[in-house]
């Protein structure tokens, strides 16, 4: 693994939940296996008055609970801690951004980091655009002398469309594309570039992957946690923009794109944005059967009461955003053309499961008595978590007399590899981006073309009062009408497992 040049990171919003749970436990994990630089430093900076120790004693708690820290490491994480300082930042005072500048410039001296820096906004969304200005206007955007800066964005990168081309305007006014680093935390997970290794590496599924064998594609990305303390954030972004407007839509990308010519940064995401822009536009009467929507209710779980998303704090109690999406899409081009796709993701399901089920089609003439009814017995499900594997169904012959058919399945468990330390996803996207890869963070143009096709759904979802929202009770797989989107008798979603309350109602909200 290559080691990155010395730099600083600075990290924006530092402060807050994300760089507490996965941002300092991710670049402590870096240090753990020596992937970070002989010089480095994190500077934290956000709002919040902190000092240096308060900030290090934080982010060791954090560590603990989040890093793969071990019991013995109190050497390891003291020795870390020594590279994280804190500085107050207030986005509303451009003269913050002055001090920034004459800190980072002792900073990167004391230190001989060369003038590398990256800046990570892990901030709220409202100050996507306005920090790279600040920094750009006191010169810190510059990469010159031979030095660099490189800019991380958080998701979500945007709030529409044309949202997204405003900030990536702002962006571009100090940074350039090759600057910009936009994350999308599912491209860093293992198992999602697994797709692409089984995909690309083996002779046996690329020619089975399109609309010839494929009957259909699923997947599914749902959690049983509800909103925990983000009801804010959650209500003016809703599923379809948290989950489906990027995690979803790069998984879709990974499955559906065309082999890249190399694994480089452009040929890979050339590919990824072909999906994206041959993803088949909704019209209006589409997405009222086409895409469905839900709001979890208040239910026991497990023998505990759960509140209902209305009751969360921070939410509107006649709240319309929706908690639960599930829909039904075709992807316009040759090798997709007719093979419907079908995606779900909410919150406050009964586990919490990402998964790929790519259903094969039945086989053309049924030799076998019974064969029929099993006709769907060929699928590979590429678990992206949790028990990260790959699993694949296939009919064989019941031991005895006659042809009876049972599916079975070859099952593959990362775990089953000895010593397999999977690292996390902030741990490969942050160090890819340490070492100038921007192969698995979202190019511009894919951003917009994910926006494109989502902004129709949430532009109906917001005006037309006539589609409804289904409330489902809390540990329940969601909207029973989810299931009507998949018209074909016999076939369901996969339920990984079954629903945990049985009170609670359904009911249109
Ligand atoms: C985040 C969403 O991007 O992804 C969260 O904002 C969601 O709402 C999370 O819980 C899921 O990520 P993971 O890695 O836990 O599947």
């Amino acid at each position: 693994m290559k080691k990155p040049e010395n730099h600083i990171l600075v990290i924006f919003g530092a402060s807050g939940d994300l760089t507490y749970r996965k941002l300092i436990p991710a670049v402590y994990d870096l240090h753990k296996t020596n992937l970070l630089p002989d010089k480095f430093a994190v500077l934290g900076a956000s709002r919040t008055e902190l000092s240096d120790d308060k900030f290090r004693e934080k982010m060791k708690d954090g560590i603990k609970k989040f890093s793969n820290y071990k019991e013995d490491e109190e050497k390891i994480i003291n020795e870390f801690l020594k590279h994280l300082s804190y500085l107050p930042v207030d986005t509303d005072n451009s003269e913050d951004f002055n001090k920034l500048k004459d800190h980072l410039e002792k900073l990167d001296k004391d230190l001989g980091t060369n003038g590398n820096v990256i800046y990570y906004l892990s901030t709220p969304p409202s100050l996507y655009g306005i920090i790279p200005t600040l920094l750009g206007k006191v010169g810190l955007n510059n990469s010159s002398n031979g030095s660099w800066k490189k800019l991380i964005v958080e998701k979500p990168f945007g709030y529409d469309l044309q949202s997204a081309i405003e900030l990536n305007k702002k962006l571009s006014k100090y940074f350039k594309e090759d600057q910009i680093y936009r994350i999308d935390h599912y491209l860093g997970k293992e198992t999602v570039q697994n797709i692409l290794v089984t995909r690309f590496s083996n002779g046996i599924f690329e020619p089975l992957f399109n609309r010839n064998y494929v009957h259909h594609v699923e997947i599914t990305s749902v959690e049983n946690d509800g909103i925990e303390n983000r009801g804010g954030y959650y209500e003016s972004s809703g599923a379809l923009r948290d989950m489906v407007q990027n995690h979803l839509l790069q998984l879709t990308g990974l499955i559906a794109m065309e082999p890249p010519s190399s694994f480089d940064s452009n040929a890979l995401r050339n590919e990824i944005v072909k999906v994206f822009q041959s993803l088949r536009p909704f019209n209006e009467k589409e997405i009222l059967s086409n895409a469905i929507r839900g709001q979890y209710t208040s239910a026991t779980v497990r023998g505990e009461k759960v509140a209902g998303y209305r009751d969360e704090k921070g939410v509107n109690p006649k709240s319309k955003t929706e908690t639960y999406v599930a829909l039904k899409f075709f992807i316009d081009n040759w090798r997709w053309g007719g093979v419907p796709f079908y995606i779900r993701t909410g919150k406050r399901l009964p586990t919490k499961v990402t998964e790929v089920v790519i259903h094969f089609k039945p086989t053309p003439h049924f030799l076998f008595s019974k064969q029929q009814a099993n006709n769907s017995c060929n699928q590979l499900i590429l678990r992206i978590q949790p028990d990260e594997g790959v699993l694949f169904k296939v009919g064989m012959k019941v031991p005895g007399q006659g042809f009876d058919i049972q599916t079975v399945n070859m099952d593959f468990h990362y775990s089953d590899l000895s010593n397999t330390y999977l690292p996390t996803a902030y741990e490969r996207l942050i160090h890819d981006c340490m070492i100038g890869d921007s192969t698995l963070y979202q190019r511009v143009d894919a951003v917009e073309a994910a926006w494109k096709f989502v902004d129709p759904i949430l532009n109906a979802w917001k005006n037309d009062e006539n589609i409804p929202i289904y409330g489902y009770p809390a540990g329940t797989w969601g909207p029973e009408h989810a299931d009507d989107l998949i018209e074909e008798k016999g076939i369901t979603w996969r339920y990984p497992c079954k629903n945990l309350a049985n009170d609670g109602i359904y009911c249109e909200l």
